[in-house]
């Protein structure tokens, strides 16, 4: 779908501008999915470690909500539309979908990592994306989701780098 896009002094070619919002909003939508799953998470986990992982998981959404905010606005900044609804996102999203039958940290945490490795691949595959259409700045954006998500993803795999 072609959106019209609106009128802006940045001066990025307009040809640009909408291949930039597109990758924008594709990871848009994959970075909203990623934050509800980081929230099923939180909501749904349980066993001896259930404190830590349901504030850990929390703290996922937080910043990915960050995240989303960041780069949605970045679209709507280039003349784009931000396209952020749940029709979107089911429609959009690359993620795997989160299974909803699990319960115990482990399978949680595993779910997680898989799901934000999965993003962080996307994200520094964006990077270059958006390198060669020129904007820098939404290269930079993309560079900084991508460090904060292999940070985040540091704090979940932190939990299966030792066995105890
Ligand atoms: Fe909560």
């Amino acid at each position: 779908m072609k959106i019209k896009l609106h009128p802006t002094r940045i001066d990025l070619p307009k040809a640009a501008r909408r291949k930039v919002i597109d990758l924008l909003n594709q990871n848009l939508a994959d970075v909203l999915d990623l934050g509800l799953q980081a929230k099923q998470a939180h909501w749904n986990v349980k066993g001896p470690q259930f404190i830590a992982l349901h504030e850990l998981f929390d703290k996922l959404a937080e910043e990915l909500e960050e995240f989303s905010d960041d780069i949605a606005e970045r679209a709507v900044a280039l003349g784009g539309v931000a396209l952020g609804t749940s029709q979107v996102i089911a429609k959009q999203s690359r993620l795997n979908a989160y299974p909803t039958s699990l319960a115990a940290g482990h399978a949680h945490i595993e779910a997680m990592a898989n799901a934000l490795a999965q993003f962080g691949k996307s994200i520094r595959a964006a990077i270059d994306g958006a390198t060669s259409l020129g904007d820098a700045d939404t290269a930079d954006l993309f560079t900084g989701v991508s460090r904060g998500t292999d940070k985040l993803l540091w704090l979940v795999e932190a939990h299966l780098q030792v066995k105890e």
